[in-house]
């Protein structure tokens, strides 16, 4: 599969070097330019691009950046880019620690369905509730009982399915988590962030979520706005 990553940091790196391993044609972008990439892409193999020229390349993009930044990306970055292009969204909000606050989270926007309005395109939110670490070393054979489970959530049950094949190819195993608008279920705070429970444990986790958005993951009065907003 041709896979473009939009961001080369801990999760961005960690993933072009298990997609590359898997055999997967990865095309890897940062802030920076292809020529900041030359060391990932000679441990790799991975193609170092542009951020418009990750979004065309692959059948899957992995966007991978701080939601601060996510404002910053190119406003045409998915124009012409076909429809089944199956788009991922990793990110987390991190309104104390990195972001500053972005109104339109603040003021209730389900964190990956504010991602896919800046974008401009539907997204599949995955692979934000796992350590980069882990990501890179804890993936088991299908079966094991040791299977760390992930939650994919999205509005189309077709790139849901592309993106769980893809964590199954990665050694977890995919738990459908419902719609973009459920997502608040894996977002920080909630019981599956960071737990690197099995598939049990991923649907246990998410049912017994709750909605409100704790003080700790809300901008404090005075948090410098994020982006272009
Ligand atoms: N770290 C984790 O364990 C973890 C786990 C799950 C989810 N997440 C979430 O996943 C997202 C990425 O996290 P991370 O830890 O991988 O971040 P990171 O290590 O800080 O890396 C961020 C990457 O984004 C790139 N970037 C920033 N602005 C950009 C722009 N405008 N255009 C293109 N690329 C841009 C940076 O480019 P440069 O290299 O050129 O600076 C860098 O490669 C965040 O939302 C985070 O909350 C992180």
């Amino acid at each position: 599969m041709n896979i473009g990553i939009i961001g080369s940091g801990n999760i961005g790196g960690n993933l072009t070097r298990r997609f590359s391993a898997l055999g997967h044609n990865v095309f890897v972008a940062n802030s920076r330019g292809p020529e900041s990439l030359a060391d990932l892409a000679a441990e790799t193999g991975a193609t170092p691009v542009s951020v418009h020229e990750a979004a065309r390349r692959g059948d899957v993009v992995i966007v991978t950046i701080p939601e601060k930044n996510i404002p910053d990306l190119p406003r045409d970055l998915f124009a012409g880019v076909p429809d089944d292009v199956v788009v991922v969204d990793t990110g987390n909000y991190y309104p104390q620690q990195r972001d500053g606050r972005i109104a339109g989270i603040e003021d209730g926007t389900i964190e990956s369905r504010w991602v896919s309005q800046q974008l401009g395109r539907p997204v599949v939110k995955a692979f934000n509730n796992i350590y980069a670490e882990h990501l890179l070393k804890s993936g088991r054979p299908a079966g094991d009982p040791n299977r760390i489970a992930l939650p994919v959530a999205g509005d189309d049950d077709r790139a849901k399915s592309v993106v769980m094949n893809l964590i199954d190819e990665l050694g977890f195993d995919g738990i459908d988590a419902g719609g973009i608008d459920e997502s608040w279920r894996q977002q920080p705070g909630t019981p599956v962030y960071a737990a690197d429970f099995d598939a049990e444990g991923v649907r246990r986790a998410l049912a017994s979520a709750s909605r409100e958005r704790k003080p700790e993951w809300r901008a404090k009065s005075g948090d410098k706005a994020a982006g272009r907003e």
